[in-house]
Protein backbone atom coordinates (compact mmCIF):
# COMPACT_ATOMS: atom_id res chain seq x y z
CA UNK A 1 0.00 0.00 0.00
CA UNK A 2 1.55 3.28 -0.87
CA UNK A 3 1.18 6.54 0.44
CA UNK A 4 0.32 9.72 -0.53
CA UNK A 5 2.62 12.52 1.08
CA UNK A 6 1.27 15.74 1.25
CA UNK A 7 3.06 18.70 2.48
CA UNK A 8 0.81 22.02 3.10
CA UNK A 9 2.10 24.81 3.32
CA UNK A 10 -1.14 27.15 4.39
CA UNK A 11 0.20 30.69 4.06
CA UNK A 12 -2.90 31.96 5.58
CA UNK A 13 -1.59 30.36 8.94
CA UNK A 14 1.60 31.71 8.94
CA UNK A 15 3.23 29.30 11.02
CA UNK A 16 4.98 27.08 8.59
CA UNK A 17 4.92 22.59 8.82
CA UNK A 18 6.38 20.13 10.56
CA UNK A 19 4.25 19.51 13.27
CA UNK A 20 3.45 15.59 12.09
CA UNK A 21 0.55 14.73 14.34
CA UNK A 22 -1.68 12.09 14.76
CA UNK A 23 -5.19 11.98 15.52
CA UNK A 24 -5.86 10.87 18.71
CA UNK A 25 -2.84 12.31 20.38
CA UNK A 26 -1.03 9.24 19.56
CA UNK A 27 2.87 8.86 19.56
CA UNK A 28 4.29 9.04 15.87
CA UNK A 29 6.89 6.39 14.91
CA UNK A 30 9.85 8.06 13.60
CA UNK A 31 9.41 8.87 9.63
CA UNK A 32 10.49 6.33 6.85
CA UNK A 33 13.02 8.04 4.85
CA UNK A 34 11.49 10.44 2.08
CA UNK A 35 11.89 8.12 -1.10
CA UNK A 36 9.33 10.26 -2.99
CA UNK A 37 9.51 9.69 -7.33
CA UNK A 38 7.87 12.79 -8.01
CA UNK A 39 6.55 15.44 -6.72
CA UNK A 40 3.41 17.50 -7.63
CA UNK A 41 2.98 21.22 -6.40
CA UNK A 42 -0.02 23.59 -6.12
CA UNK A 43 0.02 27.48 -5.22
CA UNK A 44 0.88 30.85 -6.17
CA UNK A 45 4.05 33.13 -6.90
CA UNK A 46 5.94 31.28 -3.63
CA UNK A 47 6.29 28.41 -5.52
CA UNK A 48 5.46 29.07 -9.71
CA UNK A 49 8.78 28.14 -11.32
CA UNK A 50 7.58 29.37 -14.53
CA UNK A 51 3.69 28.98 -15.13
CA UNK A 52 2.89 32.49 -15.49
CA UNK A 53 6.05 33.28 -17.18
CA UNK A 54 5.28 31.02 -19.98
CA UNK A 55 1.63 31.57 -20.03
CA UNK A 56 1.73 35.53 -19.87
CA UNK A 57 4.60 37.46 -19.43
CA UNK A 58 8.37 36.34 -18.85
CA UNK A 59 9.48 36.96 -15.48
CA UNK A 60 11.94 40.03 -15.83
CA UNK A 61 15.58 40.61 -14.88
CA UNK A 62 16.98 41.16 -12.44
CA UNK A 63 14.70 37.93 -11.28
CA UNK A 64 17.07 34.76 -11.20
CA UNK A 65 20.19 36.51 -12.15
CA UNK A 66 22.44 35.35 -9.17
CA UNK A 67 21.36 31.90 -8.88
CA UNK A 68 20.36 30.87 -12.68
CA UNK A 69 21.71 33.53 -14.20
CA UNK A 70 19.33 34.79 -16.00
CA UNK A 71 15.33 35.34 -15.13
CA UNK A 72 14.08 31.45 -14.51
CA UNK A 73 10.35 32.00 -14.53
CA UNK A 74 10.27 32.46 -10.48
CA UNK A 75 9.13 35.65 -9.05
CA UNK A 76 12.13 35.54 -6.86
CA UNK A 77 16.03 35.94 -7.62
CA UNK A 78 16.96 32.33 -6.66
CA UNK A 79 15.43 29.11 -5.41
CA UNK A 80 12.07 28.66 -4.29
CA UNK A 81 11.16 26.22 -1.49
CA UNK A 82 10.25 23.98 -3.90
CA UNK A 83 13.33 24.10 -6.07
CA UNK A 84 14.92 22.93 -2.50
CA UNK A 85 12.82 20.75 -2.24
CA UNK A 86 13.44 19.32 -5.17
CA UNK A 87 17.18 18.92 -4.54
CA UNK A 88 17.18 17.49 -1.54
CA UNK A 89 15.04 14.16 -2.84
CA UNK A 90 17.45 14.22 -5.61
CA UNK A 91 14.66 15.21 -8.10
CA UNK A 92 15.04 17.73 -10.99
CA UNK A 93 13.28 21.04 -10.48
CA UNK A 94 9.55 20.89 -11.31
CA UNK A 95 8.39 21.82 -14.77
CA UNK A 96 5.38 24.06 -14.56
CA UNK A 97 2.23 21.91 -16.24
CA UNK A 98 1.45 25.04 -18.54
CA UNK A 99 4.96 24.87 -19.95
CA UNK A 100 4.95 24.10 -23.13
CA UNK A 101 8.46 24.04 -24.30
CA UNK A 102 11.55 22.32 -22.34
CA UNK A 103 9.97 20.59 -20.24
CA UNK A 104 9.81 17.04 -18.27
CA UNK A 105 7.12 15.74 -16.15
CA UNK A 106 9.37 12.13 -15.61
CA UNK A 107 9.00 13.51 -12.07
CA UNK A 108 5.94 15.24 -11.17
CA UNK A 109 4.48 18.67 -12.17
CA UNK A 110 4.20 21.92 -10.73
CA UNK A 111 0.51 23.41 -11.33
CA UNK A 112 1.16 26.98 -8.60
CA UNK A 113 0.78 29.88 -10.92
CA UNK A 114 1.40 33.02 -9.28
CA UNK A 115 -1.37 35.15 -8.24
CA UNK A 116 -3.47 32.19 -7.62
CA UNK A 117 -6.08 32.13 -4.71
CA UNK A 118 -7.65 29.64 -3.52
CA UNK A 119 -11.02 30.96 -3.67
CA UNK A 120 -12.41 31.63 -7.37
CA UNK A 121 -12.01 35.55 -7.81
CA UNK A 122 -13.30 36.28 -11.52
CA UNK A 123 -11.27 39.03 -12.30
CA UNK A 124 -9.06 39.04 -14.88
CA UNK A 125 -5.17 39.10 -14.38
CA UNK A 126 -4.87 42.28 -15.78
CA UNK A 127 -6.70 44.00 -13.65
CA UNK A 128 -4.94 42.93 -10.22
CA UNK A 129 -2.78 40.54 -11.25
CA UNK A 130 -4.48 37.20 -9.64
CA UNK A 131 -4.69 34.32 -11.76
CA UNK A 132 -7.02 32.64 -13.52
CA UNK A 133 -5.66 29.14 -12.20
CA UNK A 134 -7.17 29.20 -8.66
CA UNK A 135 -7.09 25.71 -6.46
CA UNK A 136 -10.12 24.38 -7.67
CA UNK A 137 -8.55 24.70 -11.62
CA UNK A 138 -5.34 23.82 -10.25
CA UNK A 139 -6.91 20.40 -9.12
CA UNK A 140 -8.89 19.53 -12.01
CA UNK A 141 -5.46 20.24 -13.69
CA UNK A 142 -4.03 17.71 -11.94
CA UNK A 143 -6.57 15.28 -12.59
CA UNK A 144 -6.44 15.79 -16.52
CA UNK A 145 -2.73 15.55 -16.36
CA UNK A 146 -2.79 12.27 -14.62
CA UNK A 147 -5.68 11.05 -16.45
CA UNK A 148 -3.54 11.89 -19.74
CA UNK A 149 -0.63 10.34 -18.41
CA UNK A 150 -2.38 7.09 -18.15
CA UNK A 151 -3.72 6.92 -21.07
CA UNK A 152 -0.66 8.05 -23.15
CA UNK A 153 1.90 5.79 -21.21
CA UNK A 154 -0.14 2.34 -22.40
CA UNK A 155 -0.04 4.18 -25.86
CA UNK A 156 3.30 4.96 -25.88
CA UNK A 157 5.37 2.41 -28.61
CA UNK A 158 9.08 2.61 -27.37
CA UNK A 159 10.95 3.31 -23.67
CA UNK A 160 11.69 6.59 -25.28
CA UNK A 161 8.49 7.75 -25.43
CA UNK A 162 7.87 6.34 -21.66
CA UNK A 163 10.79 7.69 -20.23
CA UNK A 164 9.30 11.06 -21.21
CA UNK A 165 6.08 10.69 -18.89
CA UNK A 166 5.36 10.03 -15.47
CA UNK A 167 5.14 6.46 -14.37
CA UNK A 168 1.28 6.10 -13.79
CA UNK A 169 2.09 4.15 -10.54
CA UNK A 170 4.30 6.77 -9.34
CA UNK A 171 1.57 9.49 -8.54
CA UNK A 172 0.09 7.30 -5.49
CA UNK A 173 3.62 7.76 -4.03
CA UNK A 174 4.78 11.03 -4.75
CA UNK A 175 4.75 14.03 -2.39
CA UNK A 176 2.20 16.69 -2.81
CA UNK A 177 2.67 20.10 -1.76
CA UNK A 178 0.92 23.33 -1.73
CA UNK A 179 1.40 26.65 -0.69
CA UNK A 180 -1.31 29.20 -1.02
CA UNK A 181 -3.48 31.41 0.73
CA UNK A 182 -1.80 34.57 0.61
CA UNK A 183 -3.40 36.46 -2.09
CA UNK A 184 -6.88 35.28 -0.88
CA UNK A 185 -5.89 37.41 2.36
CA UNK A 186 -4.59 40.55 -0.35
CA UNK A 187 -7.99 40.35 -2.04
CA UNK A 188 -9.86 40.75 1.31
CA UNK A 189 -7.37 43.31 2.50
CA UNK A 190 -8.56 45.37 -0.94
CA UNK A 191 -12.24 44.50 -0.99
CA UNK A 192 -13.45 44.20 2.47
CA UNK A 193 -13.45 45.93 5.59
CA UNK A 194 -11.35 43.94 8.61
CA UNK A 195 -14.25 42.59 9.70
CA UNK A 196 -15.59 41.08 6.96
CA UNK A 197 -12.13 39.67 5.69
CA UNK A 198 -12.05 37.64 9.72
CA UNK A 199 -15.69 36.23 8.49
CA UNK A 200 -14.61 34.91 5.59
CA UNK A 201 -11.38 33.08 6.49
CA UNK A 202 -13.35 30.20 7.30
CA UNK A 203 -14.52 29.72 4.33
CA UNK A 204 -11.17 30.48 2.48
CA UNK A 205 -9.66 27.48 4.64
CA UNK A 206 -12.99 24.89 3.85
CA UNK A 207 -11.87 25.55 0.34
CA UNK A 208 -8.53 24.54 0.93
CA UNK A 209 -9.30 21.79 2.68
CA UNK A 210 -11.83 20.84 0.09
CA UNK A 211 -9.89 21.11 -2.44
CA UNK A 212 -7.18 18.53 -0.74
CA UNK A 213 -9.52 16.09 0.31
CA UNK A 214 -11.37 16.13 -3.16
CA UNK A 215 -7.80 15.32 -4.79
CA UNK A 216 -6.94 12.29 -2.19
CA UNK A 217 -10.47 11.14 -2.67
CA UNK A 218 -9.90 11.18 -6.40
CA UNK A 219 -6.80 9.47 -6.39
CA UNK A 220 -8.58 6.42 -4.24
CA UNK A 221 -5.83 5.93 -1.96
CA UNK A 222 -6.48 4.81 1.51
CA UNK A 223 -3.52 6.11 3.92
CA UNK A 224 -2.40 9.43 3.56
CA UNK A 225 0.58 11.26 5.39
CA UNK A 226 0.64 14.64 6.57
CA UNK A 227 2.97 17.17 7.66
CA UNK A 228 0.95 19.68 9.33
CA UNK A 229 0.95 23.41 9.25
CA UNK A 230 0.94 24.32 13.06
CA UNK A 231 -1.34 26.80 14.18
CA UNK A 232 -3.47 28.06 17.36
CA UNK A 233 -6.51 28.10 16.01
CA UNK A 234 -9.79 26.03 16.35
CA UNK A 235 -10.31 26.60 12.61
CA UNK A 236 -7.24 24.81 11.67
CA UNK A 237 -7.91 22.17 13.86
CA UNK A 238 -11.31 21.64 11.86
CA UNK A 239 -9.22 21.99 8.67
CA UNK A 240 -6.66 19.16 10.26
CA UNK A 241 -9.26 16.51 10.47
CA UNK A 242 -10.39 17.35 7.15
CA UNK A 243 -7.51 16.52 5.77
CA UNK A 244 -6.99 13.16 7.70
CA UNK A 245 -7.97 10.67 5.22
CA UNK A 246 -6.75 7.89 7.27
CA UNK A 247 -3.88 5.89 8.47
CA UNK A 248 0.13 7.05 9.57
CA UNK A 249 1.86 10.21 9.01
CA UNK A 250 5.00 9.61 7.38
C1 LIG B 1 -16.86 33.54 -8.92
O1 LIG B 1 -17.84 32.96 -9.75
C2 LIG B 1 -18.32 31.72 -9.28
C3 LIG B 1 -19.22 31.15 -10.35
O2 LIG B 1 -20.13 32.10 -10.81
C4 LIG B 1 -19.01 31.93 -7.95
O3 LIG B 1 -19.46 30.69 -7.44
C5 LIG B 1 -18.03 32.55 -6.97
O4 LIG B 1 -18.65 32.82 -5.75
C6 LIG B 1 -17.40 33.81 -7.53
N1 LIG B 1 -16.34 34.25 -6.64
C7 LIG B 1 -16.30 35.46 -6.07
C8 LIG B 1 -15.15 35.72 -5.16
O5 LIG B 1 -17.15 36.30 -6.26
Amino acid sequence: MYNIAIVAFVTIVLLLVSLASSTQGRRISPAPPCDFPAIYNFGDSNSDTGAISAAFWPTPSPYGTSYFGKPAGRNSDGRLIVDFIAEHLGLPYLSPYLDSIGTNFRHGANLATAGSTIIRQNESIFENGLSPFSLDIQTVQHYQFKTRTSELYHQARNPMEKNKLPRPQEFSRALYTFDIGQNDLATGFRKFSMPQLRAAIPDIVNQFAVAITDMLWASQEQRSCLVWAKANDQRHERLRRRLWVAGDVC
